[in-house]
């Protein structure tokens, strides 16, 4: 296989809504983003992925574009963004920015335009239909909304304020080229695209995701934005197989670098409510499909590896224990993650295991994917009672990933001198970045090891390129895989539970060179009778 940069890279997402607020207007700003550079680069990572900071009404914090050359004034300039990349790549650090293209915000002067006339320039840039089809949006509710002005209803497969755009014309294609090769000259160092097996849909025929137009117009964005560039770019496909990863990342097919999978990410939706209602987590389930990824590519494809974003609750709260083992347990998925085939992002807060919040009331939610679906499930079909629907929030709902970011004890956590936008998360006295970078045995440092140890250690190759093969693959509690390359050897074993572990394994250990426990050498040394505490994770040099 070809080596690419992006391959040895690791990934911090930020969500500048939530990351740092430099004005005092309760949003996180550009500015603020500058002035945590130093941190991030004290972390280790090569590349962030900025979250939309586009002029926006915010309907969908940002994933609503008014304009894609413009920066939201909540966030800053343009002025600010060139410094921001200018900052970040005197500390060897790349920005990917995010690229929404399934859709606009309706205040988009397109969409403006559009909805003007049924015989407007820009009407084909979104999709006009007569009548509304069954389809649902993403958000809840009918993916039609109708437009008094014209008589037509316009599509939106998430919320109305989020008009899709029309990929069947090609002018839309040539548009956003140009807007892709206008940021490319202002030096980011790739792009991670929102929802983009959306792109080919074929409304009429009921098919929203990876409809037949979908890698032909991939292979033309390749072809007019990402060709013989240095640049990095990251798919979003909700519903991608192996085999659907392979034709996005495969290099030969010239489309994208790779693409993030979910589906260890909705292992545990309800078949009828998904999130709103999860299931009890399954480690076995875990392990097979997550081994499944790792095995499936063979220079065809690349792994994006990742727990955490925006939209998805936190890992410790999820799957980890963040009561009384927060900090093992977050260093054990960070283990797990940090030591497989791909290129691992974090999402902000990950690295000082930040965790869900519970708010009282549904009123201190913002988020638009709440709302609606609380007026889908609860109110409309009455499927979900309220007290069910708070449970969902509370296990699975956005915002938990999204409460401002915590920095340090002192109110609203450090993060604004005003009001924060969304509600810290009142655990910030105890979670916070001071209280991490005060205590070596904190979360961050151990992200900040596994980051070496991928970047600069003489296990690089291995970590990046090695082979991956699972171990006892059915027992309930243990998480255990091999990596190898050329004559190294490494063995990644965890304890996912609260219960001490023992088990035998048929391999000789040269060297512990990761343990989230603080233990002498000898302690575990002995693979054929090892005992790990609750949730302990090791790596070890094996001979
Ligand atoms: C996926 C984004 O990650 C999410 O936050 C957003 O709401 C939808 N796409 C719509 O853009």
């Amino acid at each position: 296989m070809e080596k690419q940069w992006w391959h040895s890279a690791v990934v911090y997402q930020v969500y500048p809504r939530s990351f740092y607020d430099s004005s005092g207007d309760g949003n996180g700003d550009l500015v603020g983003i500058i002035s945590k550079l130093d941190y991030l680069q004290q972390l280790g990572i090569n590349l962030i992925w900025l979250s939309p900071v586009y002029l926006s009404p915010m309907k969908d914090n940002g994933y609503d574009i008014a304009d894609y050359q413009a920066i939201d004034p909540r966030f800053g300039s343009l002025e600010d963004m060139r410094e921001l990349i200018a900052q970040a790549k005197q500390r060897d650090i790349g920005i990917m920015m995010d690229l929404v293209l399934n859709h606009s915000s309706d205040q988009h002067a397109w969409f403006k335009q559009s909805r003007q006339s049924r015989d407007n320039p820009y009407r084909d840039y979104y999709i006009w239909r007569d009548q509304p089809s069954e389809l649902r949006s993403i958000f809840g509710g009918s993916a039609w909304q109708y437009d008094s002005q014209t008589e037509q209803y316009y599509c939106h497969l998430f919320a109305d304020a989020q008009p899709d755009l029309n990929w069947e014309n090609p002018q839309v294609a040539e548009e956003i080229h140009q807007m892709i090769n206008w940021w490319t000259a202002q030096g980011v160092a790739g792009f991670r695209l929102d929802v983009i097996d959306l792109i080919g849909k074929q409304i009429d025929q009921g098919i929203t995701e990876n409809g037949p137009r979908l890698h032909p117009l991939l292979q033309q964005m390749h072809q007019a934005c990402f060709k013989d560039k240095t640049l990095v770019t990251v798919g979003e496909t909700w519903g991608a197989t192996p085999e659907l990863a392979k034709l996005y990342s495969d290099p030969a097919r010239q489309e994208l670098s790779m693409v993030f999978q979910f589906e260890h990410a909705a292992i545990d939706w309800h078949p009828q409510h998904s999130k709103w209602q999860p299931q009890p987590f399954n480690l076995v389930a875990l392990k097979q499909v997550l081994t499944k990824w790792q095995t499936t590519f063979n220079g065809d494809g690349w792994n994006a590896l990742f727990w955490n974003n925006h939209d998805l609750p936190r890992i410790v709260s999820r799957w980890g224990n963040d009561q009384q083992y927060r900090q093992r347990s977050a260093k054990l998925f960070a283990t797990l993650l940090h030591g497989m085939q791909g290129t691992p992002y974090i999402y902000q807060g990950e690295e000082i295991a930040m965790t869900n919040v519970r708010f009282e009331s549904l009123e201190d939610y913002d988020d638009i994917e709440i709302k609606n679906n609380y007026q889908e499930k609860v109110v409309e079909q009455q499927s979900l009672s309220h007290q069910q629907f708070m449970q969902g929030v509370y296990a699975s709902a956005r915002d938990n990933a999204r409460t401002p970011m915590q920095w340090d004890n002192s109110s609203n956590a450090g993060f604004s001198q005003g009001q924060p936008w969304l509600k810290v998360n009142p655990n910030y006295t105890e979670i916070n970045v001071a209280a991490a970078l005060d205590d070596p045995q904190s979360v961050f440092y151990h992200y900040q090891k596994l980051i070496a140890l991928r970047k600069s250690s003489e296990f690089s190759e291995l970590l990046i390129y090695g082979t991956y093969q699972l171990l006892l693959p059915e027992h309930p509690q243990i998480f255990a895989y091999l990596r190898q390359y050329k004559q190294q050897r490494l063995l990644v074993v965890a304890n996912v539970s609260e219960v001490d572990q023992r088990l035998s394994l048929d391999f000789k250990a040269k060297q512990v060179l990761l343990n989230n426990l603080q233990q002498p050498q000898g302690a575990v040394n002995r693979l054929g009778a090892l005992q790990l505490a609750p949730y302990q994770a090791i790596i070890y040099v094996l001979e």
